[in-house]
């Protein structure tokens, strides 16, 4: 059985266990309905340090008004059996009053890259995922924790804050794992009906063709606009952005170069889908 620590002293007294007979840590944070991105982040935290945790938290600060928190799926048990499947050792599964107890009115804001791509199309997102992380990574002190580059942005802020909060913990970032049709796994493509299913995988086709005009183009924008269009045309009822950015400052570029990477985010019915692709 797969230990659960629900309390911040629960989770220090285990590490501290862990420590004493040398171990090393990989912290593998999540908001559960677990699928083998998750999985495979814990595989590779197993694969780098002597013990693996996860943590299943879903975070209410990184939610907007108007997303989707309260139908946030939510499954503990069948997150814990998966986690015992690939090697985890520990399970923290904090509730919110332990997370954010009455009297709690801090927030770690991390600028410069917050201010393009998600962070403008969800104010107030990344406030609350860089709050939730720093709190995690302090509440563990991992030697590594590991992060999908499915949410690139988020990696890039995650980079930031530590390095700019000199947290001992080194960051790192793991490849999209996705679906045979190239859709990026994501808790939230279970939202999906099964027609939305299948226009979704446009997303990634669309990225993956618009990444190769990208190389080779002196200006992007008329070949980004195109790519909108298309999943336009494609059934997505909205798109938020298709940009190309440099992949550490997130700032929107106007040609290809070494370091930039294509992101985009679109609606498909009622569900947001975000994805990413280098551009060679
Ligand atoms: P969540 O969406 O559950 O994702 C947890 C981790 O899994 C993140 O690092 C995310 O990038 C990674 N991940 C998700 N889908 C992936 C895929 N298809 N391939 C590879 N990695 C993937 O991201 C969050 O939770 C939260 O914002 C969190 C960091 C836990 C803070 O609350």
């Amino acid at each position: 059985m797969l230990p659960i620590a629900r309390r911040v002293a629960d989770l220090r007294a285990r590490i501290a266990d862990i420590r004493r007979t040398g171990g090393t840590i990989g912290l593998v944070p999540t908001m559960g309905a677990l699928h083998e991105g998750h999985l495979t982040l814990v595989r590779r935290a197993k694969a780098e340090n002597s013990h693996a945790i996860a943590t299943l938290f879903v975070n209410p600060t990184q939610f907007g008004p108007n997303e989707d928190l309260s139908a946030y799926p939510r499954d503990e048990a069948s997150d814990a059996a998966k986690l015992t499947d690939v090697g985890c050792d520990l399970l923290f599964a904090p509730d919110v009053t332990e997370m954010y107890p009455a009297g709690f009115t801090t927030s770690v804001t991390v600028g410069g890259i917050t201010a393009h791509l998600d962070g403008v199309a969800r104010p107030g997102h990344f406030g609350g995922v860089a709050t939730i992380v720093s709190k995690l990574l302090l509440q563990s002190l991992p030697d590594r924790a590991y992060f999908g580059e499915k949410d690139f942005q988020q990696l890039q802020v995650i980079r930031r804050l530590a390095r700019d909060l000199d947290m001992p913990v080194e960051i790192v970032g793991v490849p999209t794992v996705r679906e045979a049709d190239g859709l990026a796994m994501s808790s939230r493509n279970r939202y999906l009906s099964p027609a939305e299913r299948a226009q979704a995988a446009l997303l990634p086709r669309i990225l993956a063709e618009t990444a190769k005009q990208l190389a080779s183009a002196a200006d992007a924008a008329p070949i980004l606009a195109e790519a909108t269009a298309k999943l336009l045309q494609g059934g997505f009822a909205r798109v938020d952005y298709v940009a190309l950015c440099d992949e550490t400052t997130l700032a929107p570029i106007e040609r290809a170069q070494s370091g930039s990477r294509l992101f985009a985010a679109a609606h498909i019915g009622r569900t947001r889908l975000i994805d990413n692709w280098p551009v060679a």
